[in-house]
């Protein structure tokens, strides 16, 4: 087993994590945390647990959250806010060593070597200790955990433990921790439990196979209780104890289906073959997604290594066989946000899985088509038409965006977002667009894209009104800058929304000559006239943008440049974010921005941009900005690569990749899946230039002078193409499908299988 203990050795690949400490604990686990999409395991010590919390005279802070998730899992907690939550399922990788009836517990003794390994090649986490009991004992431990990227429903536990004394009573004790709170056992059995969720009735079974050989003679277990499995021997001095855990997992909707033969049925399989066949079906899985999503940096280990994290959690976070889920806030790493999906996953994610990995892009937009009832009944309860996603977003589409937060001084604040942040359907819209530029896949389109981009755009037709001036308005908004809350004619939201309208009336277009019966059929569902759509044209030509054509430079709302001015860079060194710093009052009467807001504007519409406005836009907005959120770095560093700013573009990359690499006690809570979605746009929509809504596959790209080359593949219509940029030229290589052609900064050559292609740069 041991070898098998042991991390990649090629260098770049592994993240080490040495010590352990209460007040770091709980960001090391989201950070090193495993997920296939289907399930999540944040990253605990499986043995010798430490404490829960950290509380000392009323400051309370988590110290390890030993968690596991099934994606889609929600209910109703009785908490407050009362809002969905993903509630966690029972902790199945809980080990307990007890030595002459003395539990191993970090508290106690000494830990003389404690190390967990994040080996991303291989999808694994490697953890290895040293512990000194009070009573002088030495135990060592290896271990071995993966949650199968080969079948999702699988997670694998290996352990090796070796003790350095004789006769010693050993008891190790395997058992599955408890449900989250909410969770009922409907089923107990010797291998297998089942819990439903109290309020939403859905079921989660999982099933446990544990096996221990001493010096590789199998030993029996003691099973007082299902799912636990306990074992006694007396101990030899360098004896090797060898324990492997193989669980399956399966979950349904509703209460009366049972999803406990399912798991099962999973769990035999998986014994039958082993779990040596099952890692390494997880391995292969994770080289055949490095092969498709890998990016090869010369010249900056350190952004090639937050790439290579970026790129594993984001491989980690989606799930292509299972379209009633999406991603949350943060993945299934950690519990902050509830689980809920914001526009992160469209305009942060998406690019990412449409480019690399279409599948799982399918699935996360169908998840946005099966909730398109409960955005179109977010719209007609606010008195629109159409559909408006809702900010916060669960499993049934509801808007689930708590009503109010508890402040830091313990009062009450109101939550806005869930009633006012509007531009998540646009962004929505946006996503579809460019999945169906970028992969072709018209099936997609025609039966459900279309309808997202009509139903969306009809909503922002009835939300954008003519008033006296003749032109149509967006009021009482929220735009990606949450510091400034209902505020009108937000630039993001209106162009987005002008846009969004101007894409449907392209897309109604181009359903009419490919699939009219389609286009027809569409028309009549959505009772769509004439009329209504001469209301779109008519809205696409008087939405207030906030352009001032003769500045180039847009306003980010109205009002926003009589705001008081702030000099936000006298607020970078505090700790604390400058809303808390300067109050909310003085937040929303000054110039400071939480967020890329008019700079998200220019990275996805830089068509809207022409000549300088680019230029002229970013370095008026970029001092502005206070970074207030993880999203807002990468965005710059997009946009910044874009201007050809490698210094600003790298600087604003290493401080994204900071966000979860270095221990910030934020990402107790899970990791910021969207800021490495950003990271990962920075380096290829951003340096490499890619365009995912082309006619051709098209890139145009900046490389910052410290780095020598930058190399990765895509998928374009069916093709898989590597790219590789150095400093002269770009290679293009067709590495499967059909010739296509390939625009490198304007100029276009046409790709066949065999024959690369070189453009000078
Ligand atoms: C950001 C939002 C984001 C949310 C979830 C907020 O702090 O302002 O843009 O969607 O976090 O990541």
């Amino acid at each position: 087993m041991l070898e098998v203990l042991r991390p990649t050795q090629e260098p770049g690949w592994v993240l080490t994590h040495e010590g352990y400490s209460v007040l770091t604990e709980s960001a090391v686990e989201s950070r090193f945390a495993l997920g296939n999409g289907f399930l999540g395991m944040r990253a605990a010590r499986s043995t010798g647990r430490g404490p829960t919390w950290v509380s000392w005279l009323g400051y309370i802070r988590w110290a390890s959250w030993p968690r596991c998730y099934v994606a889609g899992l929600f209910d109703m907690p009785n908490t407050e806010p009362p809002v969905p939550a993903l509630v966690p399922v029972a902790d199945w990788s809980r080990i307990r060593l007890i030595l002459d009836g003395e539990p191993l517990v970090v508290r106690e003794g000494e830990i003389l070597h404690g190390m967990r390994r994040l080996d991303m090649r291989r999808g694994v986490l490697l953890s290895e200790w040293t512990h000194r009991t009070p009573a002088q004992v030495t135990a060592k431990g290896h271990e071995l955990r993966l949650l199968s990227l080969a079948d999702r429903s699988v997670g694998l536990q290996l352990q090796q433990i070796v003790l350095d004394r004789d006769d010693i009573d050993v008891r190790l004790e395997a058992s599955f921790g408890l449900a989250g709170v909410g969770m009922e056992p409907v089923r107990l059995e010797n291998d297998l439990g089942a819990w439903r969720t109290e309020g939403t009735g859905k079921v989660v079974a999982m099933a446990g196979a544990a096996s221990l050989h001493l010096d590789g003679a199998l030993a029996d277990p003691e099973r007082p209780f299902p799912l636990r499995w306990i074992w006694r021997w007396r101990s030899k001095a360098g004896q090797v104890a060898q324990f492997a855990r193989l669980v399956a997992v399966a979950r349904a909707e509703r209460s009366e289906e049972d999803p406990a033969p399912r798991a099962a049925a999973t769990l035999t399989r998986s014994t039958s073959v082993g779990w040596r066949a099952i890692l390494k079906a997880h391995e292969s899985a994770w080289d055949a997604h490095w092969s498709d999503s890998g990016i090869v940096i010369d010249g900056d280990d350190d952004l090639q290594r937050a790439l290579r994290f970026a790129v594993y959690h984001l491989t980690s976070a989606a799930n292509p066989s299972d379209d009633r889920v999406s991603i949350g806030a943060r993945a299934l790493t950690g519990d902050a946000y509830f689980g809920h999906v914001f526009w992160d996953t469209e305009i942060y994610l998406l690019p990412f899985y449409t480019a690399v990995w279409p599948e799982a892009a399918r699935a996360l937009l169908m998840y946005r088509f099966h909730t398109l009832p409960g955005a179109r009944s977010k719209a007609t309860l606010g008195g629109w038409r159409g559909a408006l996603y809702p900010w916060e977003s669960a499993d049934t589409g509801e808007e689930t965006t708590p009503d109010s937060v508890l402040g830091p001084d313990g009062k009450p604040i109101e939550i806005l977002t869930g009633k006012m942040e509007h531009h998540i359907s646009a962004d929505v819209a946006y996503a579809v667009w460019q999945y169906w530029r970028a992969t072709g896949d018209d099936d997609f389109f025609r039966d459900a894209g279309a309808e997202i981009l009509l139903e969306t755009a009809r909503f922002w037709a009835s939300r954008a009104v003519a008033e006296a001036d003749g032109r149509r308005h967006i009021r009482h908004v929220i735009g990606p800058d949450e510091y400034h809350e209902d505020v009108d004619d937000n630039a993001f939201t209106n162009v987005m929304a002008r846009w969004n309208i101007g894409c449907a009336l392209e897309a109604l277009d181009l359903l009419r000559k490919g699939w009219p019966d389609r286009a027809e059929a569409l028309r009549d569902k959505l009772a769509l006239d004439d009329q209504e759509l001469d209301d779109w044209r008519d809205a696409v030509a008087r939405i207030v943008t906030g352009l001032d054509p003769a500045t180039g430079l847009y306003e980010q709302f109205a009002g926003f440049h009589s705001l008081k001015q702030l000099n936000v860079a006298d607020y970078v060194d505090h700790a604390l974010p400058i809303d808390v710093v300067i109050g909310r009052e003085q937040t929303q009467s000054s110039q400071v921005i939480k967020q890329a807001d008019v700079v998200a504007l220019i990275a996805l519409l830089p068509q809207e941009f022409p000549g300088q406005g680019a230029e002229i836009n970013f370095r008026h907005y970029e001092p502005r900005c206070a970074h207030g959120s993880s999203l807002s770095a990468a965005m710059h560093a997009r946009v910044a690569a874009r201007l050809g700013a490698s210094d600003t573009a790298l600087r604003y990359m290493r401080e994204t990749a900071s966000l979860d690499l270095d221990l910030d006690p934020n990402s107790a809570g899970g990791v910021r899946i969207a800021g490495l979605g950003g990271l990962w746009q920075a380096a290829i929509l951003g340096i490499a230039g890619l365009n995912l809504a082309g006619d051709t596959l098209e890139l145009d790209p900046k490389l910052p002078p410290q780095w020598d080359t930058l190399s990765f593949k895509v998928w374009w219509r069916g093709r898989s193409v590597g790219l590789s940029v150095s400093r002269p030229m770009l290679e293009a290589r067709l590495m499967a499908g059909d010739g296509m052609d390939v625009t490198v900064a304007g100029v276009t050559q046409h790709l066949t299988p065999g024959s690369p292609l070189r453009f000078e740069l």
